[in-house]
């Protein structure tokens, strides 16, 4: 039984001694509910310290960074790369996500190449993906789906380390639309059995997330869904208190499936 995931994207907001305060905050939650698996996504800036923090705390909360360089090092000016990640122990490299493709032309070649070079780094890569409305006017949502995840994946032997979150670009943010339960259940299943087709059985181990305007009205009713292994969540899990309040609500939905 796969273990269910939280996990938040500060995007670009908290300092690193807010961050600090994220962890200290929020590892009670994580010690009370010791059964899931949690993650943060903080700015470059605040890793070091979110690292310290975490460490301090003891508490097993996974670190990612919000985007990283495929390649080793170069003159790639303002670029991260594997190596300077490494050095801080971070666990997770977010990839794809819809901000960085609308604002700064990540393309899935662009996350192909940054997924490979992350898994070769020993990094988990979280690969971001989703339709835009447009796409889901037409009806290609699942063709997108499909592409983006076979052009992300490209070139991987085994999904051992991968994790997907589906995060429709609709639904995403301030302006974002709360997705239905039974399209991302859809969704999900269509995800699944692309990583069936690429993967074999081993695709059945990918933790595949939800994401878009979760918060702690529906985050109890998407996570019973089938083929929803976690929540990834941005503005409703900054404050770790609110934080608390959705796994708290999510605990009590999945303990009554
Ligand atoms: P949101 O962000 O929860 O604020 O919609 C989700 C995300 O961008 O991952």
């Amino acid at each position: 039984m796969k273990r269910f995931y939280f996990g938040t994207n500060f995007k670009m907001h908290k300092t690193a001694a807010e961050t600090a305060h994220f962890v200290q905050a929020f590892s009670q939650t994580v010690r009370e509910y010791a059964q899931y698996r949690y993650f943060i996504i903080p700015s470059y800036t605040s890793l070091w310290q979110a690292r310290r923090s975490i460490d301090e705390r003891g508490v097993p909360i996974l670190l990612g960074a919000q985007n990283m360089h495929d390649r080793d090092s170069g003159a790639y000016t303002g670029e991260i790369s594997p190596g300077q990640l490494k050095e801080i122990g971070i666990d997770l490299i977010e990839l794809g996500h819809s901000e960085r493709r609308q604002y700064y032309n990540e393309t899935d070649p662009s996350v192909n190449a940054k997924v490979l070079s992350a898994i070769s780094h020993g990094f988990t890569p979280l690969i971001c993906i989703g339709e835009h409305i447009s796409e889901k006017c037409y009806g290609i949502s699942e063709d997108v789906i499909r592409q983006q995840i076979k052009i992300a994946l490209h070139g991987v032997v085994q999904p051992d380390n991968v994790m997907i979150a589906y995060e429709p670009v609709w639904a995403i943010g301030e302006s974002g639309i709360e997705a239905d339960p039974p399209y991302i259940e859809h969704i999900h299943s269509v995800i699944h059995s692309a990583l069936i087709e690429l993967f074999g059985e081993s695709g059945n181990a990918v933790p595949l997330l939800y994401g878009g305007s979760v918060n702690l009205g529906n985050a109890a009713k998407y996570a019973r869904l089938s083929h929803v292994d976690g929540l990834f969540i941005g503005r409703s899990a900054w404050d770790p208190y609110q934080f608390h309040r959705i796994v708290e609500t999510t605990h009590s939905a999945l303990g009554s499936t």
